[in-house]
């Protein structure tokens, strides 16, 4: 007989403006940053989502910009308009030489960490950092782009300061994430939002050996840690990411070539994903329709449902309630 089995949830994003519980708390504290750097306030909003849905994993309430601010670049989140960096354009505008006093910087999170696994049960307790390239895309953009001009014109016209500025990152990144695993994550997902963003000899050198290097450092010292690679936009290098970059756990998109589906489970590499958050901005029988058909097509793969990138802060709560109740009745035999 086959055993019965359930596929496990959570959602990117899922503490944050979409719950009023987040609003509220956020309302009395209008600097994102500080907000992330309170242990009290930040494992209560990491438990906000937990406590209303009862997810199977509990993720780190904080932000991949914590780096750059680490690194002495100013980093600030301004109303309705996002994240905002001061103007860098080498690694001697940025402070590198001491890892520690980087990390001091930001060593609250570690603080976090600890509340959360004392608080976890049985729930997974996920740690995160930006993969390399995202991090960077910030730094040398300012914020958020639509064109992404600069970066793209950086990495092609000043390769080398790009390459010292992406190892700077991916070395500190990796020390960040041994500190989240030592204070108790036992996974940890590396964001690498904007793979998209680079093809060929590019992705080789921006993406892959980076994130590369990041799982090789973090699996040689703890063996019982779960990696969750999520280099969003990838579309076909999703295959050549998986081929080179040791991975516990997938994140999909929606860009992905089929054959990675098979690929993926003779590794036996669990897939993360994927429902597209602008469906939870429909009704309920489309969102259930929709949910239906994510298990559907990852029901031969190890699965752990997920959205394709973060929940949008329109969502309505109850389309939340929605997949998960579709999820939590669906059986698997995997
Ligand atoms: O997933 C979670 O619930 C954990 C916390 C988390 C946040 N950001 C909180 C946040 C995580 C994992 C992130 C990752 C993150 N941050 C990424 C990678 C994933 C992705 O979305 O591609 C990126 C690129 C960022 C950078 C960032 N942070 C941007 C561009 C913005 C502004 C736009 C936006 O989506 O809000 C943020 C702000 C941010 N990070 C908020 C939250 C809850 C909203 C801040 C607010 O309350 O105003």
């Amino acid at each position: 007989m086959k055993s019965v089995n359930k596929v496990p949830i959570w959602f990117m994003r899922q503490a944050g403006r979409y719950l009023p519980e987040y609003m509220e708390i956020r309302s009395k504290n209008s600097d994102f940053l500080r907000l992330c750097f309170n242990p009290e306030l930040a494992s209560e909003i990491s438990l906000q989502p937990i406590k209303r849905f009862d997810l199977d994993f509990i993720i780190l309430f904080s932000d991949i910009l914590v780096i750059p601010h680490a690194l002495g670049q100013h980093v600030r989140f301004l109303k309705n308009h996002g994240p905002s960096l001061s103007r860098i354009n080498s690694k001697k505008d940025i402070n590198y030489f001491n890892f520690s006093e980087c990390l001091r910087k930001i060593s609250n999170i570690f603080e976090t960490i600890k509340i959360l696994s004392s608080k976890k049960g049985t729930k997974n307790l996920i740690g995160f950092c930006g993969g390399p390239f995202t991090v960077l895309n910030y730094m040398i953009e300012g914020g958020t782009s639509k064109t992404h001009s600069k970066i793209k014109k950086f990495v092609k016209d000043n390769k080398k300061e790009a390459l010292d500025l992406m190892k700077i990152i991916t070395e500190l990144s990796i020390e960040y994430l041994k500190k989240q695993i030592e204070s108790g994550a036992n996974y940890i997902q590396i964001f690498e939002s904007w793979a998209g963003l680079l093809e060929n000899d590019e992705y080789i050198e921006f993406i892959v050996k980076p994130n590369k290097h990041i799982s090789d450092e973090i699996k040689k010292d703890a063996k019982r840690i779960n990696i969750i690679h999520f280099p969003r936009g990838s579309g076909k290098n999703y295959k050549i990411f998986a081929e080179e970059v040791y991975c516990d756990v997938l994140s999909l998109d929606h860009s992905y070539p089929q054959e990675l589906l098979g690929f993926l489970r003779e590794k036996n590499v669990t897939v993360q994903g994927n429902l597209d958050p602008k469906e939870l901005l429909g009704d309920a029988k489309n969102v259930e329709e929709k949910t239906k058909e994510v298990l559907e097509k990852f029901k031969s793969n190890n699965h752990i449902f997920n959205l394709s990138h973060g929940i949008l802060p329109s969502t309505n709560i109850s389309n939340i309630e929605t997949v998960i109740k579709v999820v939590r009745e669906h059986e698997t035999s995997k």
